[in-house]
């Protein structure tokens, strides 16, 4: 009797080492890996560009949008969800930032993808500000993973700008 109790505790400690020895492992993997993700954006189009009745300018564009965020995922991501933003400095704030185009990535096969689209949200300002602005279009992303902390990071594309006239 004893020494059946003795074995099954053996046994356990042995199977608790294990499983704490396979955590620290994967956990460990994971931060091993160090993602080298990629994006390039084109601006194919201007399609208008305009000020409202409001005064405020806005911007229409066709834009080509392709990423490779493969090396994003591991065994512990759920998934990515990325938008792209474009970014640009106002006499009023240093930072305007105007999300034009989200998406959720399930999986590592939907991480490497081209996508030719208008903007899906309103490329719109909160003045007239946009004629001839100079911009960023910024590429962020935010891992979401099956445990532990989500983390975010971002590529940003730089020398873009906008006409000098509305169209
Ligand atoms: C979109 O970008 C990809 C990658 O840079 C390029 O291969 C493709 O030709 C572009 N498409 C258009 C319509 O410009
Ligand atoms: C664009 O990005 C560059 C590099 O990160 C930064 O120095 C610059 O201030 C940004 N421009 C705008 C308009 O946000």
């Amino acid at each position: 009797m004893h020494s059946f109790v003795y074995r099954a505790n053996a046994v356990l400690t042995f199977a608790v080492t294990v499983l704490a020895l396979m955590c620290a492992i994967a956990s460990f993997s994971d931060n091993l890996n160090s993602p080298s993700p990629s994006a390039d954006v084109q601006v194919l189009n201007i399609n208008w560009f305009q000020k409202s009745t409001q005064g405020n300018d806005e911007v229409s564009m066709t834009l080509n949008i392709s990423a490779n965020l493969q090396s994003l995922f591991t065994w512990n991501t759920k998934q990515v969800f990325v938008f792209l933003a474009a970014e640009y400095e106002t006499p009023q704030n240093s930072l305007n930032q105007v999300s034009l185009w989200d998406g959720i990535i399930p999986s590592k096969e939907h991480a490497k993808f081209g996508i030719h689209t208008t903007n899906k949200y309103r490329f719109t300002d909160q003045g007239s500000n946009l004629r001839g602005k100079q911009y960023n279009l910024t590429l962020h992303w935010h891992v979401m993973p099956k445990t532990g902390k989500m983390f975010a990071d971002k590529i940003v594309m730089t020398g873009f700008r906008l006409p000098e006239e509305y169209r």
